[in-house]
């Protein structure tokens, strides 16, 4: 089975996810897409100690802009849930060998996803940009192994959780007045 044919079950269940499903529909608030960054920044942040396998893929700068375009209009969400932090831990415990399925699962989504959901989200979206998308995605298809499904799921199951999270966030009127 391929790696995408071993993972695509859990890429349902992610991409069904309501947080997931809200931003897809354009539903977001900018609060509620500003705390999304906060936590794709601690993903990015985490990985990106480790190394990637080229520097095209790095998202940390990008996503910072994202955030500052946001918090330069007022908005403010800037706390890491308990679900990222878990995740983030992991990340910063595995080698550069072990970080690679994340890599493939993280960076993977906002290249393929993530470029339909740039039309949707409440900013410009830099993150979402990549200057040679086809060198980038490269990148990670020369190096990537159908051995690494176990890992990518156990991936996909921290990134449901932290948009569990997240909607739960939002639900509970923690964040500021939307907009
Ligand atoms: C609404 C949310 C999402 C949508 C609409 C979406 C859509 C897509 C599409 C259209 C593709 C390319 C076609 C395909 O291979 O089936 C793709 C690939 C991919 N997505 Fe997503 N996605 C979403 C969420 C996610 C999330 C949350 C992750 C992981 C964090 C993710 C990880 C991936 C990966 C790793 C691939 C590459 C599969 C491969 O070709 O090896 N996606 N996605």
């Amino acid at each position: 089975m391929t790696l995408r044919e071993a993972t695509s079950q859990k890429h349902k269940q992610a991409e069904e996810m309501p947080f997931n499903a809200r931003m897809f529909k354009g539903q977001l608030s900018k609060n509620e897409y500003l705390l999304y960054l906060e936590q794709q920044l601690q993903i990015f942040e985490a990985i990106e100690k480790t190394g990637l396998p080229t520097n095209s893929l790095s998202r940390v700068d990008k996503v910072r802009q994202d955030i500052k375009e946001l918090t330069d209009q007022g908005f403010s969400a800037d706390f890491v849930l308990d679900s990222t932090k878990a995740y983030a831990d992991y990340l910063g415990s595995l080698s550069y060998e072990e970080v690679l399925p994340h890599v493939y699962l993280n960076y993977m989504a906002i290249m393929f996803g993530g470029q339909m959901m740039k039309k949707k989200v409440p900013s410009t979206g830099r993150m979402y940009d990549f200057e040679n998308m086809q060198e980038a995605i490269q990148s990670i298809r020369a190096v990537q192994k159908n051995e690494w499904a176990d890992e990518a799921n156990k991936g996909f199951d921290f990134n449901i959780a932290m948009f569990d999270e997240l909607e739960a966030v939002c639900a509970s009127g923690k964040l500021a007045a939307n907009s």
